[in-house]
């Protein structure tokens, strides 16, 4: 029911009627938009709302319409007065419905589709002035939600004891969830009785990420003391530090690993950096604890794993951090666009691990960079690592990643100045 009409009962004039109701009509639809916006910012994300209104009397039945971006936004826009009329909280979620962003000017995924490196108007005021090489806080993220209104900060990056309450990564089972796997995590994170970074990096107010990718455009290029400046220095798997630090500099913040990806050699791994398990299987967290508790693995050599794993990892307990695997969920699903399969593993589905750490980094650190990632397919010859000299056409079509796909995503983020590509190969 309109407003108008219920007043109508109230048996005032015809005349009256006319005058009152438009302006019932504007006040609600500025405060309802004002709302929308406030609501959106306290989710550090923002949609800009732009409603422009123009109420006609014509008959006794007055008429709202809006402008044609307020109606694509907002489906009718009667249902938005009558939700504030109500005092309903109006929820963004059924408001900015999907199939309408599209007719817009957002892609499938949800992202913009003009991307430029020019900072958001709404930016501006926050980050317009400051002086160059001045870490900006909250930076990466609000810029994430300026081409990507879906985006929601908070998102912790290791799991601690309360981890049964992040419900967007129990109703999942491995690898985009915990589902089934609460109880040997609840062990584990007994044992490490550690989950956040280090005291002094949990103090930063402003933390500078960079994401060291493993690929062969990082040789030879002497970036070694550019990602040293850094905060937090994110390395992959079995990426070798030592005897390429030209190239590849000598901090090592954490290593994020899974089994199959883990240095084999204990002396290989550096002296102290965090020990970042990101899961896969089920079977994963079986060895994580083998590993932390450091008993036999049960299992003989690689059953169950795709290549042999590392027997022992030559880390205390307190050094190992599981990795949120809504980072793995929130890049196959929301950002990459991978298919849903139930939820469940299939076939090129799963982020590469490099996405992944990118993922974490968007909700973690407020500034974010990357080096060595991108594949050259145009250049059978390059080398694919920069730490081996297996060559680019050694690469398999994969049955667990979609790399193509994973490219458009991470090609967002550089084009929208999210991330910054010191080798520029995405
Ligand atoms: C940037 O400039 C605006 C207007 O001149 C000012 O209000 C704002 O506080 C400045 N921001 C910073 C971070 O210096
Ligand atoms: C890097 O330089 C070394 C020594 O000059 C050379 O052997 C190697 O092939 C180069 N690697 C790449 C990827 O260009
Ligand atoms: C990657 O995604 C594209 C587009 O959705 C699809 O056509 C292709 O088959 C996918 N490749 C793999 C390996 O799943």
């Amino acid at each position: 029911m309109v407003p108008c009409e219920s007043l109508r009962i109230m048996k005032v004039t015809h005349k009256l009627l006319f005058a009152l109701c438009p302006m019932l009509v504007l006040v609600f639809i500025y405060y309802s938009s004002g709302k929308l916006h406030l609501h959106l910012w306290g989710h550090k994300s923002h949609v800009h709302v732009e409603t422009s209104v123009s109420v006609k009397v014509t008959t006794d039945k007055p008429k709202v319409t809006t402008g044609p971006n307020g109606a694509h936004r907002y489906g009718a826009s009667n249902d938005i007065i009558r939700a504030s009329l109500h005092m309903i909280e109006p929820k963004m979620v059924d408001i900015v419905s999907a199939g309408q962003i599209v007719n817009s000017a957002f892609d499938n995924q949800g992202f913009l589709l003009t991307l430029d490196g020019k900072l958001p108007v709404e930016l501006v005021h926050q980050y317009g002035n400051l002086s160059t090489g001045a870490c900006k806080p909250g930076f990466a993220a609000a810029k994430m939600a300026a081409i990507f209104p879906k985006f929601v900060k908070p998102a912790p990056m290791f799991l601690d004891r309360n981890f049964k309450r992040l419900a967007k990564v129990n109703n999942y089972l491995p690898p985009f969830g915990l589902k089934t796997q609460e109880r040997i995590i609840d062990t584990i994170l007994t044992a490490t009785k550690a989950f956040g970074l280090s005291p002094e990096l949990d103090r930063l107010t402003c933390r500078r990420c960079i994401i060291v990718g493993n690929g062969g455009i990082l040789a030879n290029k002497s970036l070694g003391s550019r990602i040293d400046e850094y905060d937090i220095v994110v390395r992959l798997n079995e990426a070798p530090v030592s005897g390429y630090t030209r190239d590849v500099g000598t901090k090592t913040t954490m290593r994020i690993t899974y089994p199959e990806g883990a240095i084999q050699k204990p002396e290989r791994y550096e002296k102290d950096s965090l020990f970042v398990f990101s899961a896969f299987k089920p079977l994963d967290f079986k060895w994580l604890r083998h590993i932390i508790f450091r008993e036999k693995l049960v299992r003989q050599g690689s059953e169950g794993f795709w290549k042999s794993v590392a027997q022992f990892v030559p880390r205390e307990p307190s050094e190992m951090r599981i990795l949120n695997p809504y980072f793995i969920q929130e890049a196959a699903f929301q950002f990459i666009g991978l298919p849903m399969n139930n939820g469940l593993m299939g076939k090129g589905n799963i982020p590469t691990l490099g996405t992944v750490a990118i993922t974490m980094a968007l909700h973690n650190c407020d500034e974010v960079a990357v080096a060595g990632f991108g594949y050259d397919m145009n250049n059978p010859h390059a080398p694919l690592h920069y730490y081996e000299t297996v060559k680019m056409s050694a690469i398999k079509e994969s049955w667990t990643h979609n790399i193509s796909k994973e490219k458009e995503f991470l090609q967002k983020l550089v084009k929208a100045s999210i991330i910054t590509d010191l080798t520029k190969g995405i």
